[in-house]
């Protein structure tokens, strides 16, 4: 555990411009409740037990943010645990005198096996990587594809999705095809039709975000994993935002390669990212960094992992954001993700803006997606932030992204709400 004076010590010797964030930080993390409220009390009131709950994060009291769909805030578990990493790690006094492994060459399995648990496959089939574009670059750059070959993708993809299919496009000749999603996506058979119209025979991959950075659309991830399947044709998919968002289970899903950032809604540390393969698929994936173990079969997705030296304290807060995510429960997470969703949908479609949101609940979770036809988002994010410390994401030319991570309170939905009916009422009187 971190000892505060010690630590405080050893920084009043650091740089001094340094020593008023240490302190603040630390100050922070000792006002945090040691322990998660107890989980009785979310039966008798909920509200209450989420209020604790947000005591948890450094995000402060009067800043309401709704954009957990680029990052989320690691909370104090987690950053204790990557102090507590530091601390271990920075002695190196690692027991075993031949310590390089540790920093980039270890099977890392103490921190694949609560993530494999947690997502539903094996630890053999996880590489632990630093955020989805990375992987999506793996997945891009690893099949074997001919110059001619098509990648089917749909048009909500987020650069770090499209653009390693877009490079590889530019270098080797292979197609991208985009299947283009209607705003907002109304059914799960919709999304099958559009894909299955597309599928031409020269199709060798389906690639789609399983929430879309775009709209926020949950897509029906096991149904296309299932065609592709029934075609021949790779499934693989970028699952950014899913790890503690919701429930899913990789073998369930039935996918041949999954990407993700835990970082955005498990509130992992950032830079802790992951790649899955499916087993009878590993072999068939190039590895696109190579150093020692590049061409070892044997130790199978750890091959992926190898990419020289790492933030291993970085696992450390990822297996700790885990271990939260399970404490509270992944249902109760889910439940109050889609319960804050549909407040703020709600609400903002009383104000008569256009939802880009599925209206199916199950293709829909935590984040709302509205498009207010004359707004100057970019106006309004400022305005927003500068004004009353109340982030939002838009999009061009007059989206708003509206993320509803389970720490936010109801009243901070409301604050929003009332800023932005007065940002919107001081606009039509100017
Ligand atoms: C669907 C999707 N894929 C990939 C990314 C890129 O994530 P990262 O920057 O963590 O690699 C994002 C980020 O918002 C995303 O929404």
């Amino acid at each position: 555990m971190l000892n505060r004076r010690r630590f405080l010590t050893a920084t009043t010797t650091g740089l001094a411009a340094a020593f008023t964030v240490r302190p603040s930080l630390l100050a922070q993390l000792e006002k945090a409740p040691a322990s998660l409220p107890d989980a009785a009390s979310f039966g008798t009131n909920e509200d209450a037990y989420w209020a604790a709950l947000r005591k948890q994060f450094l995000i402060p009291e009067d800043e309401v943010y709704l954009n957990n769909g680029t990052v989320g805030s690691s909370p104090a578990p987690v950053l204790r645990a990557i102090f507590d990493g530091y601390n271990t790690t920075e002695k190196l006094d690692q027991h075993d005198p031949e310590d390089y492994p540790i920093w980039g060459y270890a099977a890392w399995n103490e921190f694949r096996d609560p993530l494999a648990a947690f997502v539903g496959c094996t630890r053999d089939e996880i590489a632990l990587l630093r955020n989805a574009t990375e992987a999506n670059s793996y997945i891009a750059n690893g099949v074997d594809l001919k110059a001619g070959d098509e990648v089917l993708i749909t048009d909500q993809e987020h650069p770090g999705g499209e653009h390693p299919w877009d490079l590889r496009a530019k270098r080797y000749g292979i197609v991208v095809r985009k299947v283009t999603l209607p705003k907002p996506v109304k059914s799960a058979g919709q999304v099958l039709n559009l894909f299955s119209d597309a599928i031409t025979p020269r199709t060798r991959v389906m690639f789609f975000s399983h929430v879309t950075t775009n709209t926020g659309v949950v897509l029906p991830a096991k149904e296309l994993c299932a065609l592709a399947r029934s075609k021949g044709i790779l499934s693989a998919v970028d699952g950014a935002h899913v790890p503690g968002m919701m429930r899913f289970n990789l073998h369930e899903l039935g996918c041949d390669m999954y990407s993700s950032s835990p970082h955005k809604w498990l509130q992992a540390p950032k830079g802790s990212g992951f790649l899955f393969v499916r087993d009878e698929v590993i072999d068939r994936v190039w590895n696109t960094i190579a150093t020692e173990g590049w061409d070892d079969f044997k130790i199978r997705a750890e091959r992926f992992q190898r990419i020289g030296s790492s933030n291993v304290p970085a696992l450390w807060g990822l297996r700790a954001s885990i271990k939260l995510a399970n404490d509270i429960g992944i249902d109760k997470i889910e439940r109050r993700h889609r319960q804050l969703c549909d407040y703020i949908l709600t609400e903002m479609m009383k104000r008569g803006v256009e939802s880009w949101t599925s209206p199916d609940p199950a293709m829909r979770c935590a984040i709302a997606t509205v498009n207010v036809p004359g707004l100057q988002r970019m106006d309004l994010e400022k305005s927003l932030w500068t004004n009353h410390k109340i982030r939002v994401r838009g999009g061009e030319p007059s989206k708003l992204r509206l993320s509803t991570p389970y720490y936010l309170e109801k009243k901070d939905i409301d604050r929003f709400l009332e800023k932005y009916d007065e940002y919107r009422k001081e606009k039509r009187q100017a």
